[in-house]
């Protein structure tokens, strides 16, 4: 196991490597986990040491000061003897054979437990083991972020530090969040798709948003420039994922009138990284519904807010309804501004990229002529990545603001 994982570890030298067997344990390994295992399996043991580890917050902290990167559990599986381990960036790795014999089998990768058939449980229990002893992957190069208020930060934020800067209010409550990004001179599109306007820190941000989602919400348009589909998420993004409730990949809705959709694109596809991808919502309104095709009945799944356009406000208490309150909007500019303007905003998570683009194109949020949408903002907190990408992240003032409140300097 260790050789395997010398040889295909990306980071160049061999990881620190907590393994977790029957055999007598390493001097590191607190006594607490030594003892009591009932059963004799990797579950087994996957679940004693979870066990301790969410009573003993201590165990985690232990393991992250030593500098664990992998975590590996070994044992016997259906009559084999197996080693199966997991890095910090959810990349697995396999060793089959039988315990005597000199047959070995091996395999590394994502989704070798998919591939090798080992129970899903395996995998889930290895994951949430990996992000609680070894902690959050490095970030990404380029996506180093730190805090800019309301205290300037002097250290690099890890996943969870910066996981905690975008703390929801209650689960409970419902919360409309819109994540967008925009250059200097607020542009939102650079040849009808904001990827020229992205960047790692920016796509970190954006995962760790999407981490806490029950429901993605986004217009046709951009689900058809951006050819959007799911990002997968590593296997310790989904534990952290499960372990609060949550299904692994948040439901997607797209708000539609012509249901001129690409059945055959990203979205429709029916698993994401091994793992199986909840059937699209699409929200119509009743005049489209009723022309839908059995083609997208089947594909999707239909939610009929309003009759000639989708009321949104309606829309928005449907999906509550259906236990979707924490709903990430990620645009485009027609969808945000009518949710604006309705009043429908709880936040906003936006990310100022240093580009100065001086063409024609759309703001983050677009409307009619008239009325500005009315309602205050304040700055919740700010944050800065090393290549300058400005994250903001502004809620609803006053007692009923709809966040967490403002934070104190
Ligand atoms: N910078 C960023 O953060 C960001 C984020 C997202 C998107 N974008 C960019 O924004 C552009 C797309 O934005 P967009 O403003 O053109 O479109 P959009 O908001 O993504 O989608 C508009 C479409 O949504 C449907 N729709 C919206 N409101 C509706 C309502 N009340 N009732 C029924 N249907 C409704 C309609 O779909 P049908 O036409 O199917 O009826 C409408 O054409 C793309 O270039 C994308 O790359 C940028």
């Amino acid at each position: 196991m260790l050789e395997e994982l010398s040889v295909t570890w990306r980071r160049g030298g061999p990881p620190t490597l907590l393994t977790i067997s029957h055999r007598p344990p390493k001097p590191t390994v607190p006594a607490v986990l030594a003892n009591g295992v009932d059963g004799d399996g990797p579950l087994e043991l996957l679940a004693h040491w979870l066990e301790q580890c969410r009573r003993h917050r201590g165990i985690g902290n232990t393991q992250r000061d030593l500098g664990v990167d992998a975590v590996a559990v070994s044992g016997e599986i259906d009559g084999q003897h197996l080693g199966y381990a997991m890095d910090r960036t959810g990349r697995e790795y396999l060793v089959r054979g039988q315990r005597h014999g000199t047959e070995r089998h091996r395999s590394s990768g994502t989704d070798v437990a998919a591939r090798t058939h080992l129970p899903a449980l395996l995998t889930e229990r290895l994951a949430e083991l990996v992000w609680r002893l070894a902690g959050p992957p490095p970030p990404a190069a380029g996506s180093r972020i730190r805090d800019m208020w309301p205290t300037a930060g002097l250290i690099d934020l890890d996943e969870d530090e910066l996981h905690e800067r975008y703390a929801l209010p209650s689960p409970t409550e419902g919360h409309v969040r819109l994540v967008a990004v925009s250059s200097i001179d607020g542009l939102a599109a650079v040849d009808g798709s904001s990827a020229a306007l992205t960047s790692s820190g920016d796509q970190r941000v954006y995962r760790l948003i999407k981490r806490d989602a029950d429901l993605l919400l986004l217009g046709a348009n951009t689900v058809r420039a951006e050819q959007y589909g799911q990002t997968a998420l590593s296997a310790p993004e989904i534990a952290r994922r499960r372990a609060n409730g949550l299904p692994s990949y948040p439901a997607v809705a797209v708000v539609t009138r012509s249901l001129d959709l690409d059945l055959s694109g990203p979205l429709f596809q029916p698993s994401i990284g091994g793992h199986g991808q909840p059937r699209p919502i699409l929200i119509v309104p009743a005049a489209a519904a009723a022309g839908a095709s059995t083609a997208v009945a089947e594909a999707a799944e239909l939610l009929v807010a309003g009759d000639y356009n989708v009321d949104l406000n309606q829309a928005i208490q449907l999906l509550r309804q259906r236990g979707h309150r924490r709903i990430v909007c990620e645009g485009g500019p027609a969808l945000a501004g009518q949710l604006a303007q309705a009043d429908l905003l709880d936040e906003i998570c936006v990310t100022i990229t240093p580009q100065l683009l001086a063409v024609a194109g759309p703001r983050i949020t677009a409307g009619p002529a008239g009325r500005p949408a009315g309602g205050q903002w304040q700055l919740h907190r700010s944050l800065l990545d090393e290549q300058g990408n400005l994250f903001l992240r502004y809620t609803r003032p006053g007692p009923s603001g709809r966040a967490d409140g403002p934070p104190t300097v």
